[in-house]
């Protein structure tokens, strides 16, 4: 496997890496998705299985990913394709590792459009555009017609969408393109602090400072009953175990593990730096972020504004309707509504940003490691096949590609790369040598028990999970079953491009490697 040639490259400082994992980490999920879950599965109940798989997968997850980045990183590996040559000296290592390089690519190309919309939306809030919608029927034409689903003539359209969605593209670039120290570094020690101040504001405002009394007079009780609506747990979904598949799945998708974005950022690390209370204190932020911020601001805020009686109806109505249509509808009614409004959105593209930076340096670094490209030519080219490959999110939204490429890309994936990475790193490099490794520099000793929960449980709970997913659902998803016959077409284009990025990445690095390996074999003679 080829080195990497920007050798220098490396973080400034121990916090700037926590930090930079940790804004990663911290992202639209902990916001949207997880609230919307954990609503949906059962509420308080889902935090059972939520709290097992982040003790029994998340956590035991980043330690391993932060590990074998710092120890790809020494032999020059900055991505998991490297780093797994080194675990396993066998030539097809580098093929499942290349899943943490796709895998996060096929993330950045709906992540970043989803991200452009709080940008725009941030920008709606401070002009006022979305004021003149005030019932959830106009709202979600707002958003309806922003997205190019249904075209109205008094609301932004495509074109805005499209606009806000290069000056988010052009912004990553421009962070990735600044390399680790100056580029991500810098970004994540400015935005996350900022947004974590935002978040807070937010939520000190909806809970304690709350309505003026006139405009919502029950407000304040309401939206503690809305915490309630949240956390009151429903026992008997926890014999289901769709539940702890979409709490697994949470746990993954929020700690950005199982994925390869957290073995290239790690692979930066210098020999003796730790990861142990490092990869720690990056899960701890998150779950801040996400159980008490996140799981305080649009659940109980929906509650009180809508009442217990639409709050099942607008649950289901997913992440991006929560997100877009009930918060905007909520934040018009605090005092200083543009002001609010622009907290909620542009705190949430403070915390899109510092993840998609997260998912984009690996194919960056892929680049460099195995093309041999200095920085600026890997980012423009990433950046050239990015535009290309996320066109189908924009203009296909409603044929249900977004939804596929996250089913694939930000569900299977993580499962999947996750499995691998824990099987390699205990069993085939050895758990005698992986925990020598582990506690290599490290601050704090782990507890022995995680020894064995490396070693043997999370393994046995990622194949679990694939292994239900394979028996429970896969062949209605493959067989697209479940979407709607207008819409297969598109959904089989996307498969087609997800497969054929794969397949184009394999060939490329194989045929790079056997040429530089060919040149190198001159060059010794
Ligand atoms: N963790 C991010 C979020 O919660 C998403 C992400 C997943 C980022 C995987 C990087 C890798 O939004």
């Amino acid at each position: 496997m080829a080195r990497a040639k920007d050798h220098h490259d490396g973080w400034g400082s121990k916090l700037g890496i926590v930090l930079a994992v940790a804004g990663s980490a911290v992202g639209l999920g902990n916001f949207l998705r997880f609230p919307v879950q954990a609503a949906q599965n059962g509420g308080g109940a889902f935090m059972i299985p939520y709290f097992v798989a982040l003790l029994l997968l998340g956590i035991p997850l980043s330690i391993v990913e932060w590990t074998i980045g710092r120890y790809g990183g020494q032999r020059g590996h900055n991505t998991a394709a490297g780093a797994f040559t080194e675990l396993w000296h066998w030539r097809g290592a580098k093929y499942l590792g290349l899943f943490g390089v796709f895998g996060p690519w096929i993330i950045y190309l709906y992540y970043i459009y989803i991200e452009s919309w709080t940008l725009a939306f941030s920008y709606f809030s401070l002009s006022g555009l979305y004021q003149t919608a005030t019932n959830e029927t106009a709202m979600s034409g707002f958003l309806q017609a922003f997205q190019g689903l249904a075209p109205n003539s008094t609301f932004p359209n495509i074109g805005t969408a499209y606009f806000f969605f290069l000056v988010t593209f052009a912004l990553n670039l421009i962070v990735l393109a600044g390399g680790i120290q100056k580029g991500i570094e810098f970004v994540s020690k400015v935005f996350l602090p900022m947004l974590f101040l935002l978040a807070i504001l937010l939520v000190v405002q909806i809970f304690w400072l709350g309505m003026p009394g006139a405009s919502n007079p029950g407000w304040n009780q309401l939206v503690w009953q809305g915490l309630g609506y949240l956390w009151n747990p429903d026992l008997s979904r926890l014999g289901d175990s769709r539940v702890w598949l979409a709490a697994a799945g949470q746990i993954l998708f929020t700690l950005s593990v199982g994925i390869g974005a957290i073995v290239t950022y790690a692979s930066y690390l210098k020999k003796d730096d730790d990861v142990t209370l490092s990869s720690l204190s990056a899960v701890g932020m998150n779950e801040f972020a996400e159980v008490i911020l996140g799981g305080c601001l649009v659940i109980p805020a929906a509650f009180a504004f809508f009442g217990p009686a639409q709050m099942a109806a607008i649950a289901k109505g997913g992440a991006f309707n929560l997100g877009f249509v009930t918060m905007p509808l909520v934040l018009q009614q605090l005092p200083w509504p543009h002001l609010f409004g622009f907290t909620w959105f542009f705190l949430l593209f403070l915390a899109g940003i510092t993840s998609s930076i997260s998912l984009g340096q690996p194919v960056v670094a892929f680049f460099q490691n195995v093309w041999g490209w200095r920085r600026g030519k890997a980012v423009l080219v990433f950046g050239a096949l990015s535009f290309l490959l996320s066109q189908p999110a924009i203009f296909w939204l409603g044929r249900g590609v977004v939804d596929e490429m996250d089913f694939w890309g930000g569900t299977v994936c993580l499962v999947l790369f996750g499995a691998l990475e824990m099987i390699l790193f205990a069993w085939v490099f050895g758990m005698r040598r992986g925990w020598a490794e582990i506690h290599h520099g490290a601050d704090v000793r782990l507890h022995p028990i995680f020894k064995f929960v490396i070693q043997y449980v999370t393994p046995a709970y990622l194949l679990w999970l694939l292994g239900f997913w394979l028996y429970d659902n896969a062949k209605t998803t493959i067989s697209m079953a479940a979407v709607a016959p207008e819409n297969r077409p598109y959904v089989l284009l996307t498969r087609w491009m997800m497969v054929g990025l794969f397949v184009a990445l394999a060939v490329g690095m194989r045929t790079m490697l056997r040429r530089r390996r060919r040149i190198h074999e001159l060059e010794a003679r």
